[in-house]
């Protein structure tokens, strides 16, 4: 098991070993939280998937998936406070407790428009899940509810994160070499 380490990479931070340790914490918290009661999981495409996958099947019975993706008007490297759905839930959040899984927060922007965008559609609970949390990052005044790890602001890959759609699918998260994205 194990993927090579990448070229592109300066230096892992946090090895698959760590990931799936941390994820099965936050696995454990969810069933003693919510018990019996269902989870209806929103996985935000594409950065989530992953995160999504992997604590999804932690869990036991009661897990609903559901997938929305989202962009934000920004710059191309910042999100802004506004989001346009580019695909929405199938199905119906009304009187369920939903969980926003995130592969990261940064400024915040994406999290806070999107509790906005769900708490109006009534869940029973909405509870919002980083995997990865860049607090040094954040302008917007929101907090996850449950982080997976807090990390420095550098330029993050692996794990669902992306530099020009390339790198999500390695099984740790990675500095990536500045020439890279410098280029
Ligand atoms: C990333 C990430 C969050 C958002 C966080 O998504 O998945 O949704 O940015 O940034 P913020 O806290 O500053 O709003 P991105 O738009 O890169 O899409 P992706 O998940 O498809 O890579």
């Amino acid at each position: 098991m194990g993927a090579c380490i990448n070229n592109d990479i300066e230096k892992i931070i946090l090895t698959e070993e760590q990931i799936q340790n941390r994820i099965s914490e936050i696995a454990e918290d969810f069933k003693k939280i919510y018990g019996n009661e269902e989870m209806v999981l929103i996985c935000i495409l594409k950065g989530s998937v992953i995160f999504t996958a992997d604590l999804s099947r932690m869990l036991g019975d009661n897990v609903r998936l559901e997938f929305m993706q989202v962009s934000s008007y920004g710059d191309g490297t910042q999100s802004s406070g506004n989001i346009n759905i580019i695909k929405d839930l199938n199905t119906s959040i009304e009187g369920k407790h939903a969980i926003i899984l995130e592969d990261i927060i940064d400024t915040g922007n994406t999290l806070k428009a999107l509790k906005a965008e769900l708490s109006n559609r009534n869940p029973k609970s909405l509870k919002l899940c980083a995997f990865l949390d860049k607090p040094s990052r954040r302008t917007a005044d929101i907090d996850a509810d449950y982080v997976g790890f807090e990390v420095e602001d550098n330029f993050l890959v692996g794990y669902g994160l992306d530099y020009s759609q390339k790198y999500r699918n390695l099984p740790y998260i990675a500095i990536l070499k500045r020439d890279v994205y410098e280029k």
